[in-house]
């Protein structure tokens, strides 16, 4: 039964993922090849940096949703398309990033460097992009070996990166901030929905116990024994 769980998500449902991953990306080359007559309107340069941010946005929420929906089904394998998920955030933020430091600005790094400065909602979105850079240089098993409980530490940045991700949203609308508003919405929901499954688990001082007799916890979800059964690729 495991197995057969265990192959749906790594030959079936991962390369649905991946595709789910590329298509914002494969959006904006059909709309700059003109495939089947489509268009990025009259603003192309616009067009793909609104489309980067906001789908690096949406891919680090997708992100933080893997957990609560392995909570809520039960179906340990959601964990299998966390890194994936996590590292596509990652690229198209770093893609919104170069679009604008080599198309929009014209790689003067002068100009990037005084926007960083001047410039509130760029100060924070350049922020944001920082603190995804470690995470993503530590996504590979072997980093995650390497540093043990230190890594799920390290990996809680990403709720800071993506409230900085939203304050950037924010700020740089000029008027309706109701879509930026969605975003604090959710990121407040999953942020709850951890605290509130945090509050829920039994203190410290007997989790303590009961890990001594056998260790189970949420965020590593390898030790848990489905997990022992799954062994490849369970983290971002
Ligand atoms: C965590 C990092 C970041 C996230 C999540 C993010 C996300 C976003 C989002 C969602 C938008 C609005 C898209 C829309 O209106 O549809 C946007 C716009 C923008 N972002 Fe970012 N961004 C990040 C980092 C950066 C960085 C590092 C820069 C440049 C140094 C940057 C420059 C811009 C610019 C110039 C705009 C368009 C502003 C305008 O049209 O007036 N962003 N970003």
């Amino acid at each position: 039964m495991a197995a057969s769980q265990e192959q749906l998500a790594r030959f079936v449902l991962k390369p649905l993922v991946l595709l789910g991953c590329l298509a914002p990306l494969g959006w904006l080359a059909a709309g700059v090849a003109g495939v089947g007559g489509m268009s990025l309107g009259v603003n192309p340069v616009e067009e793909i940096l609104h489309t980067l941010g906001k789908w690096g946005l949406n891919f680090l929420l997708i992100t933080l949703c893997v957990t609560p929906l392995r909570q809520i089904t039960g179906w340990v394998y959601w964990i299998r398309f966390r890194r994936m998920l996590g590292l596509t955030a990652f690229f198209y933020l770093l893609g919104h990033f170069l679009f604008y430091l080599l198309v929009d600005q014209g790689f003067y790094l002068r100009v990037l460097i005084e926007d960083i400065a001047r410039r509130p909602y760029i100060t924070v979105g350049f922020a944001g992009l920082m603190l995804l850079v470690p995470l993503a240089l530590t996504s590979t098993k072997a980093a995650m070996r390497r540093l043990g409980r230190r890594w799920q530490k390290l990996h809680r940045l990403v709720y800071v990166a993506t409230f900085l991700g939203c304050v950037h949203y924010y700020w740089q609308v000029k008027a309706d901030v109701r879509e930026p508003l969605y975003y604090f919405a959710a990121l407040t929901l999953l942020l709850g929905w951890r605290w509130w499954k945090r509050r829920a688990r039994p203190s410290r001082e007997m989790e303590s116990t009961v890990r001594r007799r056998r260790p189970v916890s949420d965020d590593y979800p390898q030790s848990q024994p489905e997990f022992r059964q799954a062994p490849a690729n369970p983290r971002p």
